[in-house]
């Protein structure tokens, strides 16, 4: 039997990162998990309670009573994110946590708390995990590190007709403000920074279909495995 690798995809928003990651993880038979949604999930409880993340002890109490879970969703067989055992996936990708999750994500508490988790689930491998710091931070020895772009349009065209289809009042310009401020705060930071590890392969899909971009990757995960068994 083939042994089981670690895939890593990192990369900026909305550059179809979860969806490549999904698409592998069906295909291979991975665990697939959003740490993104960690993040997301976090910022909604700081949110809705009135954590000010601007203070340390604030963080880390709070932090204490945050507990994160992915369930598979039964009818459609996707992992999805439980806040404190309430199902939170459509919740998170709501604008208004996109707006403060980069500031929530950059504070060290924050990223030590969920890191710690994100490697307790890779543990037994066999899993593809999408994020910023996943190939450089979370599993600095994965087999498979894939780094992803898509030109700044296609990314802001994309994440609108997602949020669109849920909210008719979303603007493009909110979109695209929301994106560029994310990716600045994300790949300036001073914890885990978002960038391309050394040994990461770049996937530029631009201009290439969800098929196309899955068969590609698929080509990197056999030849990983080879290398593995040659080895
Ligand atoms: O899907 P999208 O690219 O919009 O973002 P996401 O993956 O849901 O991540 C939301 C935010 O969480 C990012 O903008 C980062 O601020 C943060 N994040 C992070 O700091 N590290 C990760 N490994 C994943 C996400
Ligand atoms: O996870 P990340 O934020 O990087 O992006 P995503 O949620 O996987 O993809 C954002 C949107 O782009 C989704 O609506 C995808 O269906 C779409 N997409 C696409 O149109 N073509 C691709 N090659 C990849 C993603």
């Amino acid at each position: 039997m083939q042994q089981k690798i670690i895939i890593t995809i990192d990369g900026w928003s909305s550059c179809g990162k979860s969806t490549l990651a999904k698409q592998l993880a069906r295909e291979l038979g991975y665990l697939y998990i959003d740490s993104g949604a960690m993040y997301r999930a976090i910022t909604l409880y700081f949110l809705r309670n009135h954590v000010d993340w601007t203070h340390h002890d604030a963080v880390d109490q709070a932090l204490q009573n945050i507990k994160l879970n992915f369930h598979s969703n039964h009818k459609s067989g996707q992992s999805e994110m439980y806040l404190n055992e309430e199902n939170v996936e459509y919740v998170i990708r709501d604008l208004v946590v996109a707006e403060k999750v980069s500031e929530v994500a950059a504070i060290r508490e924050v990223r030590e708390f969920a890191v710690k988790q994100q490697q307790e689930m890779g543990r037994n491998k066999g899993i593809v995990m999408d994020g910023r710091d996943i190939g450089t931070v979370v599993f600095p020895n994965a087999e498979l590190k894939i780094f992803m772009t898509a030109d700044n349009d296609i990314r802001v065209k994309r994440r609108f007709q997602e949020l669109y289809e849920k909210n008719p009042n979303v603007t493009m310009e909110e979109v695209r403000a929301n994106l560029e401020m994310r990716d600045y705060i994300d790949s300036h930071r001073e914890v885990s920074p978002l960038r391309k590890a050394d040994d990461a392969l770049e996937l530029d899909n631009t201009n290439i279909t969800m098929k196309e971009q899955l068969e590609i990757a698929k080509k990197w995960v056999q030849e990983r495995k080879n290398g593995q068994q040659d080895n």
